[in-house]
């Protein structure tokens, strides 16, 4: 066994004793999302390295450390970190601009991202998720919001904390980068090497930073001082207040966190994620925001845009888990091509059914029935004879005889 070969690092198996609630986040997703309008799309997992450069930023962790990336006919070629940038591709490439606003999509699927494993870190994960373009007004983020809070309440998660904040638009938060800039100018030395590098490119994910030292730097009192300045126009303002009234008419609780800035660079205005406090370190469930520039960043006309993603993983890690599902019946019989008849009959009926294909004895074929169905169906010397079948009700262990073509209606499924 020393030459088994294993799974990589950061992967793993969905086995079908856990395929159930995979269904049950999937059929939700599809239940939930379609009341707002949203329609199912499949993009491929990979696409060209550009997309996700252009798309995500160079400046962010994902391009620079996470991407699987490889060469295939002189082409660079990355496995999806996420979707935005390949629906977004789509959306451009399928004429979707034509189709009358809003364009609702949702999707889910695998995701790949080459981080340090940890509970709640893969560097293969699903997630499931939404984008919506063509609508400008704040109705659009508050119903993406709304969506998501709603999906995960269908889940059966209510407890989930909801933070927003607005990242302004690319005109007023000049203002406040080059603030932000010369506040921390006499500490940038003390800066880790990525927090150095985020200075000059994009000063605004300094915010989102992890290490501690970097931490402390922005606890100082003349840091938050511009953290916590007002710094969004006044038209990002009122976008920002009416989408704070929508969330509060339609129930949503929510905080505002200055320091949300989120780890991908296409944002602007709205910014949100939703986070549990019973998941460690890896608190987000959900993540997203505006992004209005990013399809014509990528080629197409400018079309204004906001969604979310969240990691089906972490959604399956709150929520308890559930039993496989039984077969709905287990021919038992030692006249083999009867039971085989029998099985097939009750499959054509719409029933989930097995028999025993090696024909052992009766009562191991009865052991075995209690274990994986509802339902013994009993094919024994007499009933065969009598055009008959005995039902047996394996969790209340009532038996019962009746006619062979009445079998289906006498099981009360
Ligand atoms: P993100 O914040 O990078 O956003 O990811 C969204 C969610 O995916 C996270 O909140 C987390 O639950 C899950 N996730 C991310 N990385 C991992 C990982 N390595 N292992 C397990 N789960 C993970 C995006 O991906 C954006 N595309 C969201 C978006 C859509 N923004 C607008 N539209």
């Amino acid at each position: 066994m020393s030459n088994i070969i294993k799974v990589l690092k950061g992967t793993k198996d969905i086995l079908p004793q856990d395929i159930e609630m995979w269904h049950f986040l999937e059929k939700k997703a599809e239940q939930v999302f379609s009341k707002y309008g949203f329609k199912e799309i499949r993009t491929p997992i990979i696409e060209v390295t550009e997309l996700f450069s252009r798309g995500v930023g160079d400046t962010t962790d994902i391009v620079n450390k996470e991407m699987y990336t490889f060469e295939k006919s002189d082409r660079s070629i990355t496995l999806r970190p996420e979707n935005t940038a390949g629906v977004v591709r789509s959306f451009i490439e399928n004429g979707m601009s034509r189709l009358s606003a809003p364009v609702k999509l949702w999707y889910h699927g695998p995701m790949f991202r080459y981080e340090r494993p940890q509970a709640g870190r893969q560097r293969q994960f699903h997630q499931v998720g939404v984008e919506m373009f063509g609508i400008e007004q704040a109705t659009a983020d508050a119903e993406v919001i709304l969506a998501a809070v709603n999906y995960l309440k269908a889940l059966g998660l209510h407890d989930l904390d909801v933070e927003i904040n607005s990242l302004g638009c690319p005109k007023c938060r000049e203002e406040f980068k080059t603030n932000l800039k010369q506040v921390l100018k006499p500490y940038f030395d003390e800066l880790c090497e990525d927090c150095q590098k985020r200075y000059e490119k994009n000063p605004l994910r300094l915010l989102d930073c992890k290490v501690e030292s970097c931490k402390k730097i922005f606890e100082k009192p003349e840091v938050q001082e511009v953290i916590k300045s007002d710094f969004i126009c006044d038209e990002c303002s009122e976008h920002y207040t009416e989408l704070k009234l929508y969330l509060q008419k339609m129930g949503v609780k929510f905080s505002e966190n200055k320091l949300l800035v989120r780890g991908l660079d296409y944002y602007n205005r709205t910014v949100f994620e939703i986070k549990s406090n019973n998941l460690g370190s890896q608190n987000a469930v959900a993540g997203g925001g505006r992004y209005d520039s990013l399809v014509e960043q990528l080629g197409g006309e400018h079309t204004p845009a906001v969604g979310f993603a969240m990691g089906m993983e972490r959604l399956i890690s709150l929520l308890p888990t559930k039993e496989p599902k039984k077969l709905d019946a287990y021919v038992v019989s030692t006249f083999q091509t009867d039971a085989f008849l029998m099985a097939e009959e009750l499959r054509h009926q719409g029933l989930n059914v097995e028999f025993d294909l090696t024909n052992k004895k009766f009562s191991k074929q009865l052991e075995k029935a209690s274990k994986v169905a509802k339902y013994a169906i009993i094919l024994g010397e007499d009933e065969i004879l009598n055009h008959q079948v005995s039902i047996k009700n394996l969790e209340q262990g009532k038996q019962i005889t009746v006619d062979r073509a009445n079998c289906v209606k006498m099981m009360s499924l």
